[in-house]
């Protein structure tokens, strides 16, 4: 810790951050989570205090049908951890990026990972980095997108140096998660990433800074995108080699608009700006365990597709899980307002 404080990087650097810096490296700013929201006390930017904790800062957690409850702890060149867990190289390994606000155990990580433990076949591994993606620090925790994206491929690379076949593993990120999904196979070396689905990446920020710090295609062979709150949270534009757009890819998407919301729940505050953005993961973990289901076609637009000037004869495609990897273009489906939302 104190190595790094007294290291070239922090000469000349205002004392304030210096005080951030500090308290990042000791246990970390207080934090608390409200309800489903990790907020911090102090943004910790670790494109400024770089030091990063592993376990603390970036951990990944492992669930597998033998812990299906109880994860284990991976970390960068802990082969102890590893070779003591339940990873099974022999199958295939999603890793899951959370959202701004969240960790491993938000209610989103927590559905993907339910979704993917009823299919019994994968390492699902979901990154825990709640104190540099901390509410309320939304600038902060976009720049650290980076920071956990570059140590990501970092782990990868390891995990690759220690048997995982790149082509077995997918990558998937939820908002801040699918920028840092971008960042990490940009940056792996050991090969290139096969699929990254992105869940309605960021767009707030992202859309002004470079490709190298968000999603696109050219970060992995295929990166598929579901777009739900396009140019609000999410990412107004494509951004893969095939995005979908339910229902437009816009909010309010069914089931959103403020009244339905306040129906179902008129305590629901958080619901109501997130609710749209969030359908994105909430498709996608339903087409895990529905096979063949959110049948969409290819078309110019939501207009075009409403209006029924698609070509309709054409064979539809699945959205999510089974999304066709060879498939290119911007897709569109409609949806039902609640679970099921296939139609
Ligand atoms: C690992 O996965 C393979 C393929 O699903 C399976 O046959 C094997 O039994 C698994 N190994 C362990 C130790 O669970």
């Amino acid at each position: 810790m104190s190595t790094d404080l007294v290291s070239s990087n922090y000469t000349g650097i205002v004392p304030g951050t210096m005080l951030m810096c500090l308290l990042s490296t000791l246990p970390g700013p207080p934090g608390v989570s409200i309800q489903d929201a990790y907020v911090q006390l102090l943004p910790v930017d670790k494109t400024v205090c770089s030091h990063v904790d592993p376990i603390r800062d970036i951990s990944y957690q492992l669930y597998t049908r033998n812990n299906p409850l109880q994860p284990q702890t991976l970390s960068l060149h802990d082969d102890h951890s590893l070779y003591n867990s339940y990873f099974n190289f022999s199958e295939p390994t999603i890793l899951f990026f959370h959202a701004f606000f969240e960790s491993s155990t938000s209610t989103t990580a927590t559905i993907m990972r339910t979704a993917y433990l009823q299919r019994k076949d994968h390492n699902i591994l979901l990154l825990n980095a709640p104190r540099i993606e901390a509410g309320p620090w939304y600038l902060t925790a976009a720049k650290n997108t980076r920071i956990v994206g570059e140590y990501s491929a970092q782990f990868i690379d390891y995990m690759v140096s220690r048997g995982l076949h790149l082509p077995s593993l997918h990558l998937i990120g939820l908002s801040l998660g699918a920028q840092m999904a971008g960042v990490t196979g940009k940056n792996v070396r050991s090969g290139r990433i096969a699929r990254i689905t992105g869940l309605d990446p960021a767009g707030p920020l992202f859309t002004k800074w470079p490709k190298s710090l968000k999603l696109d295609k050219s970060d992995a062979e295929f990166v598929d995108v579901i777009h739900t709150d396009a140019g609000i949270f999410g990412y107004p534009r494509s951004v893969g080699h095939l995005d979908f757009w339910p229902n437009g890819g816009i909010a309010p998407q069914p089931g959103c608009t403020f009244r339905e919301i306040a129906r179902r729940n008129p305590d629901a505050i958080i619901e109501k700006l997130f609710c749209s953005h969030w359908r994105s993961y909430q498709f996608y973990a339903e087409s895990v365990v529905s096979e063949f289901s959110f049948p969409a076609i290819e078309c110019n637009s939501w207009n075009d597709f409403k209006s029924g000037s698609c070509d309709f004869q054409q064979q539809p495609i699945s959205m999510g899980f089974l999304a066709h990897p060879l498939a290119r273009g911007n897709y569109f489906l409609a949806t039902n307002p609640e679970s099921p939302f296939t139609q």
